[in-house]
């Protein structure tokens, strides 16, 4: 695996497999690896000639008073695991090449990244299309996986995507879980024992919401009680949201069916 810092570097790298008729795909991540950004690593794998994998702890996306700092990181373990999953190049810039001084230019994302984590964490989405539509410039890679445990973050990065005219397929992996069914994170790793325990009602709420729906329920209001109330059943987890919303346009839904999701945030 090349380990690459510079963005005229991967550019070349990804301009060379181009010239040979290769395709290249584009696992952005912030580092802290697990079995999800893996899972992603894999569909790239097998979707793309050369993968590149990116590692950027990216600042403009986090809130004040939210965990830049704190974030976790690994880079060495980062890049020990993307080597041994067959990535072509890791691609980990500076904050300063990725934010020069003079540089003033954001992106500011429409309609879907208004509501639900658009609400809850102001100017999150307007960091992310930056970041995102940057590493697209410096990779321009043909394919781009993001995963779906951020269900509005990737058709967020559709819409950028297709909005500004970027010649790029985004693909969404589905949501790796730990074997008690909370979702892999790499913020996880902030959990006590007991708030472990907790944030398991996360994935709780989620399937209470499935089985309703097999067993008759429809009423999209109805399902988001159920969701707020099995959330409520856990003293240390606060809910944000409890949604269902057609899965393409993040809009409330009437009624849970296909094309309807089902979304929980909430912070333990
Ligand atoms: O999902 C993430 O890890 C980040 O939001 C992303 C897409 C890598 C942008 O920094």
């Amino acid at each position: 695996m090349e380990r690459i810092a510079s963005v005229e570097e991967v550019r070349q790298a990804s301009r060379d497999a181009r010239r040979e008729g290769k395709l290249v795909g584009l696992v952005p991540t912030m580092g802290a690896l697990h079995a999800g950004h893996l899972s992603l690593v894999e569909a790239a794998r097998t979707r793309a000639d050369v993968v590149v994998a990116s590692v950027f702890v990216n600042p403009t996306q986090f809130g004040e008073g939210e965990d830049f700092e704190a974030y976790p990181r690994d880079r060495d373990g980062d890049l020990e695991l993307l080597d041994a999953e067959g990535v072509d190049v890791a691609f980990t810039p500076s904050v300063d090449l990725m934010y020069p001084e003079e540089a003033g230019t954001a992106v500011r994302p429409g309609r879907l990244a208004r509501r639900w984590c658009g609400v809850a964490r102001p100017g999150h989405f307007e960091g992310v299309a930056t970041v995102v539509a940057k590493l697209f410039g410096a990779v321009e890679p043909h394919l781009a996986f993001f995963g779906e445990k951020d269900y509005q973050q990737l058709l967020v990065i559709e819409a950028l995507a297709c909005d500004l005219l970027y010649p790029v397929t985004v693909g969404g992996g589905p949501i790796v879980r730990e074997a008690d069914g909370l979702a892999m994170s790499s913020r996880n790793a902030y959990l006590s024992d007991e708030e472990r325990t907790a944030a398991v009602v996360l994935h709780g709420a989620l399937a209470t919401a499935r089985q309703s729906v097999e067993a008759g329920e429809t009423d999209a209001r109805e399902l988001e009680r159920l969701m707020e109330r099995a959330v409520a059943t856990e003293g240390l987890v606060e809910l944000e949201y409890a949604a269902v919303v057609d899965g393409a346009t993040l809009e409330p839904a009437e009624a849970a069916g296909p094309g309807t999701r089902a979304l929980v945030a909430a912070r333990v």
